[in-house]
C-alpha cells in the first residue's frame, strides 16, 4: 500500500546515498532537503556534519556532488555559501513524479507508519444550554483533525462528550414536575424551536429556584434522585437531553458537519463508574480524604496564597463532578474501547482540568507509555475589538446567528459575482461559501492562538480565505469544461515555463504535508499549504495560456497541472471540512 515517494523524498535519498558514498565515516546523515528560493531545493545538512568531522563543509560539499553524478532526476548540483548544496531537478522528474501522483487516490498522502486507535473528544455542547462561538472551535478543529487522521490510516472514534449530568438538571426536572406541559414532547419541532423551548423553561425554572427556598430544597433532592437512577426523574431528563439533540443536530448541520448519534456519550454516560473510580483511586491512594472530599493532589499544581489545588473526584456530599466523568471516560476509552491515543479538543482554558486528570489517570496506570493523552487546547475567538467575541449589549454570540449572518454575507459576494447562476444556486453557494469561511478563518490560524472573527475579512476574495481557494477551484474547472474533448496528459518531453515548476514542486509537497499536519495535530499547516498552492496557481494562470497555449502538448500538460491543481484543493479543502463548489 505505499504510496507514491515525493521527489523531495526522492532527492533526499539521493542526496543521502552521495553523503554516504563520500564520506563513510559520515554514517547515517540527514542531509536535511528543504524547498529553496535560489534552486529547487537546497540540503544544509553537511554544516552540521562538517564541524562533526571537523573538516572544511564547502570540500566535503564538493565530495558529495561529485558522488551525486548525472542522471534523469538532477539537472544541476552545485555547493554554495559556507557549504549548502543548491539543488535543481530535471523538468521531465517534476512531470514524471506528477503523473504518478495523478494516478493515485490519494494523492501521493502516505499511511501513518504505527497508525493506532485516536479517541476524539470534540463538539460538545451542553444540554439545554445555547452553543456558542466558543463551542465552534472544538467543532471545527475536532472534524478537522479527525479527516486528516483518517486519512493516514489512523482509526478514531468521536466522543461528545456533552454537558448533560449536574446540579442544574435538578431545578430542570422538578420545574417540569411541577408544571407538566413545559416541555411536552412534540415529533416534529425545528432545532429553533427546540431551543426556544428550553430556554423558556431555564429562565423559568431559575426564577422559581433563586426566590422560592423551597423549591430550591425540592431541586436539590431531585438531583439525589436523578444520580441515584430514579425512573420517573431519569425520564424527564431524557426529555431534556432529546430536545437538545434537535437543537445540536440543527446546529451542526448547518455547520456541514456529520455528527453520529453513537457517538455523543455525554458526562451521564460515565455515572455508573464514577463510584469505582473513586474507590480504585482510594484504594491505590492516588486520591485521598480531606474534609470530607475525595481529592487528588499536585507537587506543582498551587493557586494564589500557594496553597495546593487538588482535583476533587468526590464531594464532600458525596456527589461526583466534571473530574470524574472525565476519568471515568478515561477508563472506558482505555480498556474498553482499547485507544492508544486520547485527544480532547477543548478549550485551552480548562487546560488545568485536563492536567490535573491526566496525572491522575498516569498515577493511577491507565495512561502510560503506550496511551497517550493529549489536549488540543485552543484559543480565545476575539470580536473586532480584540476583547472575547461578545454581542453589543455584551452577551455572548449565538452560534447559529453567527452561521447565519456569515451564510448572508457570503450570498453577497456570490451574487455580485455569479453570471449564469439561478437563485437556489446562489443559495447553495452562498452555504458552502459562508461555512467554508467561518472554517477556514479558524482552522488557517495556529489552533492555540486567539483570532478575530471578523466577516468582512473572512468572505473576502483577495487574500488567505476560503473564497480565494474555492474562486481558484471553480476557475479550473471552467478552464476544464473549456477545454471539452481535450483530455489533460502529461508530456514528460516538454520544458516547463518557472511558473510551472514552482507550481509542480509545490504539487508534490501534498502528501508529505498533510502527513505532516495530521501527526503534529496543525491543521493550519494544511491551510497554508493550500492558500499558497492557490496563489502558485494563480501565477502559473496569469504568466502560461492553457488553452491557447503554444503546442497541442503543451495545451494538454497545462490542463494536466490544471486538474491535478484542482484535485489537489478539492482533497484538501475536504480534509478541513470545507465544500469546493464546482462553479461560483
Ligand atoms: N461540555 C464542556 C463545555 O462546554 C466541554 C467538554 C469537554 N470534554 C471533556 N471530556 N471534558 O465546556
Amino acid at each position: 500500500m505505499a504510496s507514491v515517494t515525493s521527489l523531495a523524498a526522492t532527492v533526499n535519498q539521493r542526496v543521502a546515498d552521495a553523503l554516504s558514498a563520500a564520506l563513510p565515516e559520515a554514517g547515517a546523515a540527514d542531509p536535511l532537503l528543504r524547498r529553496s528560493d535560489r534552486a529547487d531545493f537546497q540540503a544544509n545538512g553537511l554544516l552540521a556534519l562538517a564541524k562533526k568531522l571537523g573538516g572544511n563543509p564547502r570540500e566535503l560539499a564538493g565530495k558529495v556532488v561529485d558522488a551525486i553524478g548525472a542522471d534523469g532526476l538532477l539537472k544541476d548540483v552545485e555547493v554554495s555559501g559556507p557549504g549548502f548544496l543548491n539543488i535543481t531537478v530535471a523538468d521531465t522528474a517534476i512531470t514524471g513524479t506528477l503523473a504518478a501522483r495523478a494516478a493515485d487516490d490519494r494523492l501521493g498522502v502516505p499511511y501513518a507508519d504505527a497508525p493506532g486507535t485516536t479517541i476524539i473528544d470534540y463538539a460538545q455542547p451542553n444540554v439545554a444550554k445555547e452553543m456558542h462561538v466558543g463551542h465552534l472551535r472544538s467543532a471545527v478543529i475536532g472534524d478537522a483533525l479527525r479527516n486528516m487522521l483518517d486519512f493516514t490510516g489512523e482509526k478514531t472514534i468521536g466522543r461528545h462528550h456533552i454537558g448533560d449530568w449536574g446540579t442544574q438538571f435538578g431545578m430542570l426536572i422538578q420545574y417540569l414536575i411541577e408544571n407538566p406541559d413545559q416541555l411536552a414532547p412534540a415529533a416534529d419541532i425545528d432545532g429553533e424551536q427546540a431551543m426556544s423551548n428550553l430556554n423558556r423553561v431555564y429562565k423559568a425554572s431559575r426564577a422559581v429556584f433563586d426566590s422560592d427556598e423551597e423549591f430550591k430544597e425540592r431541586a436539590r433532592k431531585r438531583v439525589v434522585a436523578l444520580q441515584s437512577g430514579d425512573r420517573q426523574t431519569l425520564d424527564l431528563w431524557q426529555r431534556f437531553v432529546d430536545e437538545s439533540k434537535i437543537y445540536f443536530y440543527s446546529v451542526f448541520e448547518k455547520l456541514d458537519m456529520e455528527i453520529r448519534d453513537e457517538e455523543i456519550v455525554g458526562e451521564s454516560a460515565y455515572n455508573d463508574m464514577m463510584a469505582e473510580t473513586a474507590r480504585m483511586l482510594e484504594e491505590s491512594g492516588v486520591a485521598v480524604r480531606s474534609e470530607g472530599a475525595l481529592v487528588v493532589f499536585f507537587d506543582d499544581i498551587k493557586g494564589k496564597d500557594d496553597k495546593p489545588v487538588p482535583l476533587i473526584v468526590q464531594k464532600a456530599d458525596g456527589g461526583f463532578g466534571y473530574a470524574a466523568s472525565d476519568l471515568s471516560a478515561i477508563r472506558n476509552r482505555v480498556f474498553d474501547l482499547r485507544a492508544t491515543t486520547l485527544l480532547y479538543v477543548v478549550d485551552v482554558r480548562q487546560s488545568l482540568h485536563f492536567r490535573m486528570v491526566f496525572e491522575t489517570a498516569r498515577r493511577a496506570g491507565w495512561l502510560n507509555d503506550e496511551v497517550k493523552a493529549h489536549n488540543m487546547g485552543y484559543g480565545t475567538v476575539l470580536g473586532a475589538d480584540g476583547k472575547p467575541f461578545k454581542t453589543r449589549a455584551g452577551e455572548t454570540v449565538r452560534l447559529e446567528d453567527l452561521l447565519d449572518e456569515a451564510v448572508q454575507r457570503a450570498a453577497e459576494v456570490v451574487r455580485e459575482k455569479a453570471q449564469d447562476l439561478t437563485e437556489d444556486e446562489i443559495q447553495e453557494r452562498a452555504a458552502q461559501v459562508g461555512i467554508g469561511a467561518v472554517k477556514y478563518a479558524d482552522l488557517s490560524t495556529s489552533p492555540s492562538r486567539d483570532y478575530k472573527f471578523d466577516l468582512d475579512q473572512m468572505v473576502s476574495l483577495n487574500g488567505d480565505t476560503s473564497v480565494y481557494l474555492q474562486y481558484a477551484y471553480a476557475r479550473i474547472q471552467s478552464i476544464l469544461r473549456k477545454a471539452g474533448a481535450t483530455a489533460p496528459a502529461a508530456h514528460l518531453e516538454l520544458e516547463l515555463a518557472p511558473a510551472e515548476r514552482a507550481l509542480g514542486l509545490h504539487l508534490d509537497a501534498f502528501g508529505d504535508t498533510v502527513a505532516e499536519a495530521a501527526a503534529e495535530y496543525a491543521p493550519h499547516k494544511l491551510a497554508a499549504y493550500l492558500y499558497q498552492l492557490a496563489s502558485l496557481y494563480t501565477t502559473f494562470y496569469d504568466q502560461c495560456p492553457v488553452l491557447k497555449a503554444d503546442t497541442p502538448q503543451q495545451v494538454e500538460n497545462r490542463l494536466f497541472l490544471c486538474d491535478l491543481t484542482a484535485r489537489t484543493l478539492h482533497r484538501g479543502m475536504a480534509l478541513l471540512g470545507i465544500r469546493t463548489p464546482e462553479r461560483l
